[in-house]
């Protein structure tokens, strides 16, 4: 369950570096039991006259449909709104648009160009921001990731996972999950495409308390090793596409998870990727739609995840009662 001290201030979700080890575990428990309630078809109204606003500046398909689809499930509205309907979209400042929001819904989920933008909105808002994506983390999808991981291997602490290809978004949130649950995280990226240095150095310093480690090197086939998972995700994130053609030079043929690269880790191991795949590039189509691979439980516990997250975000620790409920 949640730690005592939980107190029930605006919690936001920028980067999953904010959960404690003990919140991340409530969130999974929660997920599963919110996977195992859904098939009995029982309305809920945890969110009952609670409305959130979810503000896309990108494109989604998962993020989008997973929220609203919790939100709806939970007895909540959503509203969606793209940049070019906002204001946001020419020129009112993240300042006043958070402050605005924050009179009217109880909650906002942003997947935006710029982290810093996403900082400034939840500094500004009053009530909890939850990132959808931002150019630097997208921790929302790690929940799904972490949840599909312990489905199918009992357990998270003592597991190797093994990160092959752009150190990006998803990677930096994944070190922060990685460490938070006390798994062996080893990261393999060319130089260029290393993860943010400061997450590398948080997520150590998370370790000491939870036994996992980190590790950042080069060589796939010595990163994948024994791993019981295998993650990747495209090689070209959204609003790197101009560097699409140096991107693939350097990652291709190296960094793509094939089944010879596969081979290297435990002959249970999963293959994980957040989705959408490219395959022939940062993996094969024999990987992604083979035996091994876990990506669509990923995407569905999408789903399931985003209740759990909601419900401590916005109900604090009402969600401790909610678990109990269910
Ligand atoms: N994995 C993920 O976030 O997918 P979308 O871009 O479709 O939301
Ligand atoms: N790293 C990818 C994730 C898409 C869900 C991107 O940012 O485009």
């Amino acid at each position: 369950m949640l730690p005592p001290n939980r107190s029930s201030v605006k919690k936001d979700f920028l980067t999953l570096a904010e959960l404690s080890p003990q919140e991340l575990q409530f969130v999974l428990r929660l997920s599963a039991k919110f996977k195992k309630r859904r098939k009995k078809m029982a309305p809920a109204s945890h969110l009952r006259m609670r409305t959130l606003a979810l503000l896309f500046q990108k494109q989604s398909t998962r993020t989008r449909l997973s929220f609203e689809v919790a939100i709806s499930e939970l007895g909540g509205e959503s509203i969606t709104l793209s940049m070019s309907e906002l204001q946001l979209g020419r020129g009112e400042t993240p300042e006043d648009t958070a402050a605005v929001l924050s009179r009217l819904v109880h909650g906002i989920i942003a997947r935006v160009n710029s982290h810093e933008e996403l900082v400034r909105l939840a500094s500004a808002s009053s009530v909890p921001v939850i990132n959808g994506l931002s150019d630097r983390f997208h921790p929302a999808q790690i929940l799904a990731d972490l949840l599909t991981l312990q489905e199918r291997k009992k357990r998270l602490r003592g597991l190797k996972v093994a990160w092959v290809g752009d150190g990006n978004n998803v990677c930096n949130s994944w070190l922060y999950g990685a460490a938070l649950s006390g798994i062996d995280f080893v990261v393999a990226a060319p130089r260029d495409y290393r993860p943010l240095e400061q997450a590398v150095r948080e997520a150590e310093s998370m370790t000491k308390s939870t036994g996992g480690t980190i590790t950042v090197l080069e060589d796939p086939i010595e990163a994948v090793r024994d791993a019981d998972c295998v993650v990747t995700d495209t090689f070209v994130s959204m609003g790197f596409e101009s560097d699409r053609e140096k991107r693939l030079s350097v990652l291709m043929p190296k960094y793509t998870v094939s089944e010879e690269l596969m081979s290297h880790a435990k002959r249970d191991a999963i293959f994980e990727h957040c989705m959408p795949a490219h395959r022939g590039e940062e993996v094969t189509s024999g990987v992604i739609d083979g035996p091994q691979s876990v990506v669509l439980d990923q995407a569905e516990n999408r789903l399931h995840t985003a209740k759990a997250l909601l419900c401590l975000v916005l109900l604090g620790k009402k969600a401790q009662a909610i678990a109990r409920s269910l």
